[in-house]
């Protein structure tokens, strides 16, 4: 009778959990959607310098008060900015009751000021990272990395976008006046209990972690964007612990894609879907008509026809933000067909080539361990990374301190949308992606860079691996925990 009850319980679960979620045509946009200010700064003896606090705090999501954290703020935390060539400083000061992280996703740095899960920030320290600029204009963003809890702070509200700038490899073209006609939109699902607290509490048969029923936007749920101008650029970034999207607009109307994860494509890609799978970036131009609406969704993604499909997100669509195109609107520039040269990086320079499986909660079987390293590119070297994701469920692949090609995926040549700098690709089940990357500063032998499965509830559970970047010859040395702080 035990073991029949057991069954109807997972049966019953089962059911539920399969559930699909559909808020297409049921978002009602009442709330103006909320722009992350741009950070302050100051410039301190040539250096830049950024203040972000961690604090606790509360935000309405429409279901009354609910605890949150943020930076400088309840919820999420301010847009940084700057530009290449400039040396940043970003005082980060945990205002929390518990140790965290300030990770730089996408930027090119030293592993000792990368914010990953060897550089703690104790409550109430300030942790100073300073280092220099040096790559493509990008929408780039930041969030906690600490070992087994990153879920958990990035579902609490803790992230923010870092725009970075540069006159060689930005368009003026293209919209550009932040908070106007180019626009930051992090989307995030979430999930409330009945008295209106975030919910993480993974799905019994997702697999994935949390899966949540309600999209925030910048913070905002059922958001509408006034659009002023003929065109608005979108700087979307999939903030999301696990869920993957697939954008697109519900009169079907296309788009210009203009940038991945690490900068401007070649040419603009004129499509009606894009999909974004968790950490990913995509800059985005859509231009209006004066006086019309229309609604930017996410429709079911194709996360692969394997059984894990349904219950990792793969049926479910949502309303994500309206669209209000003022009665009369500013002229925008068309949008350039070419736009910033990307030079290919050649397989034939390559002095390495690994293999990364990505099976259950490992990577070549191997789950992370803090005090391992587990490979060592050398300074200078051009290497080629063949990643495969043999599990039936989806995965993604992202790396720290590169920005990579994707060479091919299953053996032909990379979409358009994967065909940019990129740091982070979904892998979809039995596909091999071969990405190219190349390592040019920052030896340190003693403190590693991340690699890992962006599906946070994934990489706590240990599907993340470390490197340290050698000079030419070098061999890793004994890891460095940076525990000063913690
Ligand atoms: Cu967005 Cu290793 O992280
Ligand atoms: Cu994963």
């Amino acid at each position: 009778v035990a073991l029949l009850c057991t069954v109807c319980a997972g049966a019953g679960v089962w059911i539920w959990n399969s559930q699909t979620v559909d808020t297409t045509d049921a978002v009602d946009f009442t709330r103006p959607l909320a722009v992350p200010p741009l950070a302050p700064s100051r410039l301190e003896g040539g250096r830049r310098v950024f203040d972000l606090r961690a604090q606790a705090g509360t935000h309405d999501f429409g279901r009354g008060t609910t605890p949150t954290w943020g930076f400088n703020g309840d919820v999420l935390g301010p847009t940084l900015r700057a530009t290449r060539g400039e040396q940043v400083v970003v005082n980060v000061t945990n205002g929390l009751d518990q140790t965290t992280t300030v990770h730089w996703h996408g930027m090119h740095l030293p592993p000792e000021m990368d914010g990953g899960p060897h550089q703690l920030v104790a409550p109430g320290r300030t942790w100073s990272p300073a280092w220099k600029i040096e790559q493509p204009a990008a929408s780039l963003w930041y969030h906690p990395h600490l070992h087994g809890e990153t879920a958990k702070h990035v579902y609490q509200g803790l992230a923010g976008m870092f725009i970075v700038d540069d006159p060689a490899t930005s368009v003026a073209a293209l919209p550009h006046e932040y908070g106007v006609d180019d626009i930051p939109v992090i989307v995030q699902d979430r999930k409330f209990d009945a008295k209106g607290k975030l919910d993480d509490a993974p799905g019994i048969f997702s697999g994935v972690g949390v899966l949540g029923d309600t999209i925030a936007v910048n913070g905002t749920v059922g958001p509408y964007l006034e659009v002023k101008t003929q065109r608005v650029r979108l700087r979307l970034l999939n903030g999301s612990n696990a869920r993957v999207y697939d954008f697109g607009f519900a009169d079907g109307r296309q788009f210009d894609l203009v940038g991945t994860d690490g900068g401007l494509l070649e040419a603009a890609h004129r499509t009606d879907r894009l999909m974004l799978s968790p950490g990913e970036r995509a800059e985005i131009v859509v231009t209006v008509k004066a006086g019309e609406r229309t609604v930017l969704r996410s429709y079911p993604p194709d996360l692969g026809t394997g059984v894990f499909g349904r219950f990792t997100g793969g049926a479910d669509s949502f309303d994500v933000l309206q669209l209000r195109a003022s009665g009369t609107l500013s002229a925008s520039p068309e949008v350039p067909q070419r736009l910033v040269a990307t030079p290919r990086l050649d397989r034939a320079d390559a002095a390495q080539q690994r293999e990364f499986k990505f099976s259950g909660h490992s990577i070549n079987s191997r789950q992370m361990d803090m005090t391992r390293v587990d490979f060592a590119p050398e300074q200078d070297t051009t290497e080629v990374w063949r990643v495969v994701n043999n599990d039936g469920q989806p995965h993604n692949f992202h790396v720290h301190d590169v920005q990579f090609q994707v060479l091919t995926v299953s053996g032909a040549a990379p979409p358009p949308r994967l065909s940019g700098w990129k740091d982070t690709v979904y892998l979809h089940p039995d596909e091999t992606y071969e990405l190219i990357m190349r390592f040019t500063d920052y030896a340190d032998a003693d403190t590693p860079y991340m690699f890992h499965c962006h599906v946070l509830f994934h990489e706590d559970a240990g599907m993340m691996g470390q490197f340290v970047v050698v000079p030419p010859g070098g061999r890793p040395g004994v890891i460095d925990h940076g525990s000063h702080l913690a």
